[in-house]
This record gives structure tokens, sequence and C-alpha cells, in this order.
């Protein structure tokens, strides 16, 4: 009896490893796990956890106006069809996230014969934007003209702190496309023209969303997109055809994406458009020599939306989706946003049982699935957790987001108006953004083309609101149709102009002028004598070259978050001394746009250049000195400026280095932004200021294969009104 129960007690000790499959052990390695769980799963099971299915695949209503669960469709989709990637939604409460993701989890769990838990994506873009009562800080463009990272890093720690707990453990962020085309809807999602700006940003928020100490043991998932080239489409429409010749790509495109890479970046999203005649979902050079053997990048690569499907009834390179599936698995996707149907899983079990796609494939995008999953700890945490919703809007989260409004807003030009006098007694506010809070913060924001006005959290002001605080003692009006009398009466007339929220498609223009109503509401405005100060709330620059000198400022507020009004006000009341600079040059007509950074041939027509930006005090550069004037390739040299406020108010000043390459084989753009940082002065105070030359990394340009090509020769370095010549030796 001893004997038994001896040998009882030694099972019962053994059980769990024995009955405990290896790919459950959170001690093993992530390796271990992944072969061990792939050897366990069928092809089925494989194919499901390469689809990703939209919201409104399984809730309730079966369109995207409900974040709920109907029970029925979800198990059938994970019954049948073993899907493992659900994403989407708007703004909902938090407790409200929170349910419906464990009521997806537990479902899923319920029903995954290997419990392998669901990843949820999520569009959080700008702060958590769709969580109700989350922090919404300025779309990307207005980041970029922060020129500071610490900013872009603040928003990526704050929107995993805010979203994991809910899990939202992928965030389809950052945006990583090269903002050079103004007519095109995304330009606000982007960090600019300069590809070093979306570069270190892009990888500040990376790191900071990805490496976020505070929600351990939960992890969020970045993802780096569009991979590639989508963000300058010839007619300026979205998911339109661009002509990106490869050594453009490798210099413009590419940096933002390998920088992200370096940063760890878990997961790519393909661009949905077509680039050279060919869409980047059918594309092995661009998915598997580019992606993975050029820039090394071995995470999860996620199509857009619907992108197989448009392979057929939007780029039409496949007769049906069958061959659309061949064609973009054999590309290198390794998951199907579908976002409906789960046809994608019939047609590659398919494609596999007839060999047109090899199990050894399907291995090789579902490890990457699976390694993603037990990155993100999701076997031992698959449940949201609800103690710590306190942390959702927390004060110092929304001082964060305000701090980058704040410094985002670009004071383009100013004829005395500004600071406004605080003897200012009537303040007449007029335009379409006067009292809107859906115009301050365009798309992705509570809802894909932002959400109705009262949704918008109560606690932010309209630009009117965020006025009248600043000036108490004043008559801050506003009025949809102003009277010349009522323009007249006023002490200064505060113009909040710019766009309506949009998104991708329905965002498409085909003419940059600002909205002829807005034009003459303008001139009645500067008809009345009264000094006018034009606001600009917009995703993209639309043209006012033929009102501007009329205005007695004009400010570049793009959209600033829910904290812009508030920093809007601040600025024009000079509590903030401006210190935002144009990510983007401004067009002053409609049929010329040339980024800063165009070719020597070419010229920019631009009214406000690249790095415009006011203040009101007044920063003097001085001193530019080498510490050589010749280098070799394997040296580098360290360039110094003294900078000093000789204003009276304190300031900050983004100083940015520019760099021209004076000859090169191909031809080189007539400047590049090498280097930025920001600092603070006081009245009166100097600081040097250095910029290290690396010649590798500062002056070597790629080739059409991502080749460093290094020429001899000439450069000009520029800084401030300073410049300075030095010249790099061959080897
Ligand atoms: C959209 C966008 C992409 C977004 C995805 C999921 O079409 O192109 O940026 O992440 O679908 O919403």
């Amino acid at each position: 009896m001893r004997i038994f129960a001896l040998c009882l007690a030694l099972v019962l000790q053994a059980w769990p490893a024995v009955a405990r499959p290896l790919y459950l052990d959170a001690k093993s390695p992530v390796e271990a796990r992944v072969q061990d769980l792939l050897s366990r799963m069928t092809l089925e099971e494989k194919i499901g956890q390469m689809t990703q299915l939209n919201y409104s695949a399984i809730n309730s209503t079966g369109k995207e106006d409900a974040v709920d669960v109907d029970e029925k469709k979800l198990r059938a989709v994970i019954r049948n069809f073993h899907v493992g990637s659900f994403l989407n939604g708007f703004a909902v409460p938090p407790a409200q996230w929170a349910d419906y993701y464990a009521t997806l989890q537990r479902i899923n769990l319920e029903e995954s014969r290997l419990k392998i838990p669901i990843v949820y994506g999520i569009d959080h873009v700008h702060g958590t934007n769709y969580i109700t009562g989350g922090t919404v800080f300025p779309q990307n463009l207005n980041m970029a003209a922060t020129f500071n990272d610490s900013l872009a890093a603040a928003e990526g720690r704050i929107t995993a702190l805010e979203s994991a707990d809910l899990g939202h453990a992928w965030d389809f962020a950052p945006i990583l496309d090269v903002g050079i085309n103004p007519y095109w809807s995304r330009l606000y999602e982007t960090f600019g023209e300069e590809p070093l700006v979306g570069a270190r940003m892009g990888a500040a928020f990376i790191r900071a969303l990805q490496d976020a100490p505070e929600i351990a043991p939960y992890r969020v998932a970045g993802t780096a997109k569009h991979f590639i080239g989508y963000s300058n489409p010839s007619s300026g429409h979205d998911r339109t055809p661009a002509q990106i010749p490869d050594q453009f790509l490798q210099e413009f495109w590419v940096p933002a994406f390998r920088a992200a890479i370096e940063a760890g970046v878990k997961t790519v999203m393909i661009n949905s458009g077509e680039v050279n005649g060919v869409p980047v979902h059918t594309s092995r050079r661009l998915l598997v020599e580019l992606l993975r053997d050029q820039l090394g990048f071995t995470g999860v690569a996620v199509t857009d939306w619907e992108d197989i499907l448009k392979l057929v009834n939007h780029h039409r390179v496949a007769a049906d989706e069958r061959e659309a599936t061949r064609l973009a698995v054999d590309a290198g996707i390794d998951m199907a946003m579908t976002p409906f149907t789960t046809d994608f899983c019939v047609h590659l079990k398919s494609l596999v049982r007839e060999g047109a796609i090899s199990p050894a494939r399907i291995d090789e995008s579902v490890a990457r699935i699976l390694r993603l999953k037990f990155d993100l700890g999701l076997f031992e945490h698959p449940y949201p957790r609800t103690n710590r919703f306190p942390r959702i809007g927390a004060a110092d989260h929304r001082m964060a987001a305000l701090q980058a409004a704040r410094e985002s807003i670009v004071l383009l030009e100013n004829r005395g108006a500004l600071p406004l006098s605080d003897q200012a007694q009537a303040i007449l506010v007029i335009g379409p953004a006067a009292e809107s809070k859906r115009n301050v913060n365009g798309g992705w924001t509570l809802g894909w083309m932002g959400r109705p006005e009262p949704e918008y959290p109560h606690s932010m002001p309209t630009v009117r609101e965020a006025l009248k605080r600043a000036f108490p003692h004043a008559s801050v009006r506003s009025a949809s149709n102003p009277s010349a009398d009522e323009m007249r009466a006023a002490d200064v007339i505060v113009a909040a102009m710019g766009e309506e929220p949009y998104a991708e498609g329905p965002g498409n223009i085909d003419d940059l002028s600002l909205p002829w109503q807005q034009h003459a509401l303008l001139r009645a405005a500067a008809d009345s004598g009264r000094p006018v100060v034009l606001v600009l709330f917009e995703g993209r620059p639309r043209i006012v070259s033929g009102i501007s000198d009329r205005m007695a400022a004009v400010v570049f507020a793009g959209l600033p978050g829910f904290e812009g009004p508030t920093a809007v006000a601040e600025v024009l009341s000079g509590k903030v001394n401006p210190s935002g600079r144009l990510p983007f040059s401004y067009p002053r007509t409609v049929g010329h746009v040339v980024p800063f950074h165009h070719k020597p041939s070419d010229k920019s027509g631009a009214q406000y250049p690249f790095g415009s930006g006011l203040s009101y005090t007044k920063f003097e550069y001085s001193g530019l000195s080498l510490s050589a004037e010749r280098l070799r390739p394997s040296a580098e040299i360290t360039a110094t400026v003294t900078v000093k406020n000789a204003g009276r108010v304190a300031g900050q000043e983004s100083v940015l280095w520019y760099l021209t390459d004076e000859v090169g084989r191909v031809t080189r753009p007539v400047r590049r932004l090498g280097h930025y940082e920001k600092i603070t002065l006081q009245p009166g105070q100097s600081t040097q200021v250095k910029f290290r030359i690396v010649p590798r990394e500062a002056l070597a340009y790629p080739d059409e294969r991502g080749r460093k090509v290094l020429e001899p020769g000439a450069f000009t370095l520029r800084v401030g009104n300073q410049a300075a010549r030095f010249f790099l030796d061959g080897e």
C-alpha cells in the first residue's frame, strides 16, 4: 500500500510537467515555446492565427457602431476558423473595453483547443484616442513641429499606461510615412517632410510604448506603418499609384522604418498602395528583400485593411481572391486584416493543400505571430486589468499632452499683434473652429473620422472658451456669421480657420486652397479695419497666401488635440512663448509644391519654408566653429555654435542643423536636416550647442540597393544665420 501511495505521490508531483505542455511553461525560452506549439497545431489552426477580423464581424449589430460581443458569431469564427486576432473599435469607457475584451478572450480560450490567446489591434495614433476619458495628444505633424523627441516618448509611455490593461496589446502606431505630399489626406498623421524627424520621433515613441516598465507584466506592441512608399501618391489621393525610384525610396522612406526596427518595433503594417506599378502586398522585393533581408525585420507583417481583396477589386493584379491570397502570402504577409470574412482561411487552406503555398511558408508566419503573443505575455496574462483606471486621463498625462500642444504651435507671421494685449476688452472669435472640438483634433479621434461634438470631453474647452479663460476680464464672443458692425466693435478678431475632420479616402482633395467661404470671411474681417489673428486648424497646409498679408498674425495650430485650444490661447495671450517650427514646406500656390529638400535644379515655392517659426523673444546665433575643416571618412568633426536669448522673455529654441552635399553623382538635396535639439534660454542667457558629424551617418547617401555612398568633396553646414564649409577626403 505504501509503495502505491509513494508511486501516486510521484506521479501527482510530476503531473503538471507531464500534463502541462512546454509552450505553456513561461520559464521555457520563447523559441522553444514557439516550436512546441507549432508542432501541435493543425493547418487550420495555423491559418487562423494568420487571420484578423474587425470587431464588427463579431459584435451584436454587424456594423461599426457597437463594441460588444455576439457570442454566437464569436464562437463560430473561433471554433470553425481559429481566428487569432481582432481589431478596432471607437471610444468607449475603460470598463466597457475591459469587459468586452475579457468576454472576447474568455470565449476564445474556451473554444481554442490549444488555448492560444487572441491579440487585439487598435489605432491609438495620437494618445489613447479610442478610450473615453483617454489622453489625446496632438497629431504627429504637430508632434514633429515641437522638434522635441521627449514629447513623442511621453506620448508612447502614456499610450501604454492607459491602454495596456484594457487588452489593447497591439497599437497600430506610429505612422512613419514621410510627409512630402501636402495634398495627401494623411499628411497630419506623418512626422513631416524630413526623414530624420520621423526616424527619431518614431523610435522614441516605439521604445517608450513597448518598453514601458509601469505596465509590467503587460506589454504593448508598436507598428511601423505603412511599409513602404505610401505617402506620395502622384495624384495626392489616398491609395493611388506612387512612382518612387528605388534610390529615392531608400533615401527618404527607409530611414524611419530602419530606426523603428533598430528600436525593436514588433510589427509592421503594409502599405495598401502600389509603388512603381506593383502593389506592395504582392512585392517580395519590398516585403522580403528590403524589409527582411536589408532591414533585418523579424516581427509580424500585417496587411492593411482588406488589402488582399483590394488586389482583385482595386489594383486588379489578381483575377480572384484565391490568386490574391497566393500572391500576398507568397510575397511575405504574415497576417491578413481581412477584416470582415474568413474567406482568407478557406483560400489559404486550399492553396496549401494543392501545393501552391508550402507548409513551411505557413509555419514561418505563424512562428512570428506566436512569438509576438509570447513576447506580449498574453499566454500568462490574457485578461484585462481593471484596478488602474485612474491612470486613464490622469492629470500628469494631460499635462504632457498640453506641453506637446504648446510646443507644437507655430507662429508664422506677427505684425505686432501677438501676444494680445491684456487690455483687449472685446475679442471676437470667428471661423469653423471657433466652437468646434472636432476641428481641433481631426481624424482618428474618438472615431475614425471624429465623432459628433457632444461626445468630446466636457473638460476640453473650445477655442472661444479657452480664450475666455485666458482673458477673463474681456468680452470673448464667437459669431458664425459676424456682421461688419460686430467685427468693427472688436478690439481683435481671432479667425479659427482650417479643415473638418477626415481620414484616408474621404479626405481626398483636388485643391489645397483654403475654402472660399473662409477666404471671404477673412477678407470681410480684414475690411473691418480691426486686427485679425489667423489661426489654422488643419491637417495639411491650405493655401492662405492670397489673404495672409492682411492678417495681423498667422499661426499654424495644425491638429493639436484635446489640449489644443488651451495651448493656442496660452500662445495668443503670451503665457506661452511659441517654439513650434514647421516640419513641412507650406506652399504659396496650389500648383507649386516642392519640399525643402528639393534638388538643385528645382526651387521651393514655399510661403513658409520648412523650419519656419517665430518666437516672442529673439535668439541670436554666433561663433559657428568646426573642430576641423577637413576630415577623412573614418574621422568625425564637431560643430559648435553659440545661441543667445537676446530678448526680454524666456523661450525655447529648436536648433536645426542643415547639411548640404555640394556635389553628388546622384543629385543631392539642396539641404537635409542633419541634427536638431531643443533648448530653453532665459533672457540674456547663452549656451553652446554641438553637432557631432560622423561621415557614414551624416554625409553618406544610399544607392538604389541601400548601400551607403560616401563621396569626397565639399559640404556646407548651416545653423541659424551661420554657415561653414568643410571637406571630406577620399579613403
Ligand atoms: C486603415 C489604415 C491603417 C489602420 C487600419 C486599421 O485603413 O490605413 O492605418 O491602422 O486601417 O484601422
